[in-house]
């Protein structure tokens, strides 16, 4: 698997550094979250890598303007919403790189796992963690609106400027099935 790695980003953010946790594909959560998981792979975003894809959703990209038999999934303006992790640390590059990230998959929303999933944090060893310890190593505490308008939002070919997500109607139907966990955090 992509090896952890802790990259210092200070660059363009007023000199501050700032940890950038890196991403480990949607095979190490499945391991410990196979029903999250199975549910999860049903969704449309696990397979919207697909609709990149020359002659796939043809109608689709017609009725914007985009023409159904070029290949996309080479085109960062597209793929940054389609993938998970794009341009950062251990995410997306392309499909032959990093398969296992193309489409929304868990980290897209819950956070790069690099350093979240260590044994010391979330792990078999440690099933009852400090939620707070593992949030602070870079998982998303509740996944909310925020996770979802850093795609859902007029960017998308697909919607036009005064696009609003509601993320109330949304969760539901976007979300893989939740189930309760078993340990106190
Ligand atoms: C080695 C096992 C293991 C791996 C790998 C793992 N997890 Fe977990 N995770 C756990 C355990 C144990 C819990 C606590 C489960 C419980 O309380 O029922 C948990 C809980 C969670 C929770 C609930 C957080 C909370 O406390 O509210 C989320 C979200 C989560 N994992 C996401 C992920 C994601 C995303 C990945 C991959 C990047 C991942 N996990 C990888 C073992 C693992
Ligand atoms: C800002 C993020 C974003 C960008 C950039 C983006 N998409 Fe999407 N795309 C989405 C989202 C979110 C959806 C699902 C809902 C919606 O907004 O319509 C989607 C849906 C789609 C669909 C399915 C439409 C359907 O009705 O079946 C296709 C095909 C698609 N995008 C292709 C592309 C292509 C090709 C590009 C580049 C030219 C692109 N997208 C750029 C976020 C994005
Ligand atoms: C589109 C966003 C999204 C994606 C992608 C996603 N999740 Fe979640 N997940 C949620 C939301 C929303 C919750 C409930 C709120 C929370 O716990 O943050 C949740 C909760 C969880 C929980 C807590 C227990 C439960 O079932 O509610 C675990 C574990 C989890 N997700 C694992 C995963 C794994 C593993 C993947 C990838 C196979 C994944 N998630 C992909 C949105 C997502
Ligand atoms: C990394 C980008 C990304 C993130 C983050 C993301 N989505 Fe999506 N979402 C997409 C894309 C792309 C599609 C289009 C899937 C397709 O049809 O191929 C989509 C489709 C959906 C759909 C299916 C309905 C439709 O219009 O096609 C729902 C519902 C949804 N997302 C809800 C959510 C929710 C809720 C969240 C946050 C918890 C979220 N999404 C986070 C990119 C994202």
């Amino acid at each position: 698997m992509l090896a952890v790695l802790t990259v210092f980003a200070g660059a363009g953010t007023l000199g501050a550094q700032e940890t950038e946790f890196s991403h480990v594909g949607t095979k190490n959560c499945k391991k410990c979250h196979i029903k999250e998981w199975k549910s999860w792979a049903e969704t449309s975003m696990a397979k919207t890598f697909e609709t990149l894809k020359p002659g796939v959703a043809a109608e689709a990209k017609e009725s914007v303007g985009l023409d159904p038999n070029t290949d996309y999934t080479t085109d960062p303006e597209c793929v940054k919403c389609h993938v998970t992790g794009y341009g950062k640390a251990g995410g997306f590059v392309d499909i032959e790189t990093t398969p296992e990230l193309a489409g929304v998959s868990c980290e897209a929303c819950h956070g790069p796992g690099g350093t979240y999933t260590e044994d010391q944090y979330m792990s078999l060893k440690n099933k009852e963690y400090v939620k707070a310890e593992v949030v602070a190593v870079g998982m998303v505490d509740t996944v909310g609106e925020a996770q979802c308008v850093s795609c859902h939002n007029s960017e998308s070919p697909f919607v036009g400027d005064d696009f609003v997500f509601d993320f109330e109607s949304q969760r539901e139907e976007g979300s893989h099935e939740q189930y309760p966990l078993k340990y106190p955090h």
